[in-house]
């Protein structure tokens, strides 16, 4: 019985010079299926396709075809053909002639009766009767039966793109790979020829593996979607599935808009975010801190104290259908849609159905602190405890004097006094010890994991800010400790443009 796979990398694997573009990549693609490859530039989706094609060996690792190792097969004996972003048609053939040049070069095994009456192999030329009809449906199929005679040069970019699209289809191949097809073609022609090759997909009924990094273009087009970041495959799923339940920040944040916060799990399915308590249905331990996603069309707006938290409409923007409001809650901004006209000023509530809350693990790779500021003597405030940093990180070459940041050249002065930041630390450059006199802040133990040759602990302040550490020393869950982090350790962004803090305070 044929299986429902058709295509199955395992554990590949793929490094240039010492470097991994592409790691532990495994994938099932089923018969028929429309699956694309997102994201952004450079994370290995081009290296994932060629490794299919067999224009590039796995490192290590394994790609089937059919439950067949074709690992190391060369490309032309694979079933599959390729339509790449820069496509090159002969400039001096017709439609008609570029479509049927590969079968005209092309010799395919036959059996024929030797003089001796012994039936023999020999490469033959395919038969014009059987070219021509073979050039004619591949025509049909991207609709361009009537331009036979064109000459290529004077096809619009669509045209000259289904003409490529032509030309691999015509070898009847089990998987045409397609690398950002449409990334040449303007926007109006884009969305249409995302429809044709969906339209095309279903006419010809055979596997497709997909390259883009539009979003969009993967939520319209594909049956399944691989979301892939820095080599490494984050989700895969439907487009619904992924749209809705994203596994991770990162997901969330590039498919579609989202309003992204950290929020903590205070109860069973109770989370605090933005200063409020909600419903959650993403059952996560009590205490543990969580990424929470909301999408801008499940935020409700209400009047004030009809919600589970009220805000300050900030801004807003006519999108057609709706209007694209900015909340502001405390420090914190919800993008909301709505299709009531509101002013800008105006107080309102937000609510959310519970169901459209989507709490996620949080990466504990860096300690991020969103609502961080810097007071009049430069130090940085996390919480209540303040911590001595390098401002001049935000402007360099600058000259740093307190809260204030000179450019020699431009002689302009910047007043942070106040600013918002964000302030990361890696997790092991958090210090922790028993003295508790030493250090910017205390706080308890309150999680330890044994990772191997060291713990992860979670340090919790008063003021529930978490410090996030990792330490060869043993502590109990409940210990005090205290918090040293270096100077120099301590990366910082701010929130809005410096230019918002040029002249301020002479
Ligand atoms: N032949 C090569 N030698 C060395 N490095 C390579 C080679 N091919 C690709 N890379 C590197 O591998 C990484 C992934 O490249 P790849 O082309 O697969 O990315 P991509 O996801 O297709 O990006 P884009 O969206 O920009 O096309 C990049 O850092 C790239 O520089
Ligand atoms: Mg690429």
């Amino acid at each position: 019985m044929e299986s429902d796979t058709i295509i199955s990398l395992q554990h590949v694997h793929k490094e240039f010079d010492g470097v991994t573009v592409v790691e532990d990549f495994n994938l099932d693609v089923k018969r028929g299926e429309f699956v694309t490859i997102l994201g952004p530039s450079g994370c290995g989706k081009t290296t994932t396709l060629r490794m299919i094609a067999g224009f590039e060996l796995p490192s290590t690792g394994k790609i089937l075809l059919n439950g067949e190792d074709i690992s190391l097969l060369p490309p032309y004996k694979r079933p599959v053909n390729t339509v790449f972003q820069h496509y090159a048609l002969f400039p001096h053939l017709d439609v008609y002639d570029n479509v049927a040049f590969g079968l005209k070069m092309k010799k395919v095994p036959v059996q024929v009766k030797g003089k001796d009456g012994s039936l023999k192999t020999k490469m033959k030329r395919i038969p014009m009767k059987e070219i021509d009809e073979r050039v004619t449906r591949a025509l049909q199929i991207v609709d361009l039966e009537d331009m036979e005679d064109r000459d290529v040069n004077t096809l619009s970019g669509g045209q000259q793109q289904r003409v490529a699209i032509a030309r691999a289809i015509v070898n009847e191949p089990q998987v045409l790979l397609l690398d950002e097809p449409l990334s040449a073609l303007d926007h109006k022609m884009r969305k249409d020829m995302q429809l044709e090759l969906k339209e095309m997909h279903k006419k010809l009924g055979i596997t497709f593996i997909y390259v883009t990094h539009d979003q969009e273009e993967a939520l319209t087009m594909s049956d399944t979607i691989v979301i892939m970041n820095d080599g490494i495959i984050q989700q895969a799923g439907t487009p619904e599935d992924i749209y809705n339940e994203p596994i991770n920040a990162f997901v969330a944040d590039f498919i579609g808009e989202s309003n992204i916060y950290n929020g903590t799990m205070t109860r069973k399915l109770k989370c605090r975010f933005i200063g409020a308590t909600w419903d959650v249905i993403d059952d996560f331990p009590v205490n543990e801190k969580v990424d929470v996603v909301i999408r801008p069309e499940d935020v409700i707006i209400g009047e004030p104290g009809n919600g589970n938290v009220d805000g300050k409409i900030a801004s807003k923007l006519f999108q057609g259908v709706h209007y694209e409001y900015v909340v502001n809650v405390g420090k914190n901004e919800v993008i909301c849609r709505d299709t009531k006209n509101r002013e800008v000023g105006s107080k309102v509530s937000l609510s959310v159905e519970k169901e459209n809350i989507q709490v996620m693990h949080k990466e504990l790779s860096v300690n991020q602190y969103t609502d961080a500021w810097i007071d009049a003597s430069g130090k940085l405030h996390i919480g209540e405890a303040s911590f001595e940093c390098d401002l001049g990180q935000l402007l360099p070459g600058a000259i740093v004097e307190d809260c204030r940041l000179t450019d020699p050249k431009s002689r302009l002065t910047y007043d942070l006094n106040d600013a918002d930041v964000v302030a990361e630390v890696d997790l092991d450059k958090i210090d922790l010890s028993d003295d508790l006199s030493i250090g910017s802040d205390t706080g308890t133990i309150i999680a330890s994991v044994w990772i191997g040759d060291h713990y992860r602990y979670i340090v919790r302040t008063e003021e529930e800010e978490d410090y996030v550490a990792v330490s060869p020393y043993s502590w109990n869950e409940g210990d005090q400790v205290s918090v040293t982090i270096k100077k120099e350790d301590i990366r910082l962004r701010l929130k809005s443009d410096i230019d918002t803090y040029k002249g301020k305070g002479e």
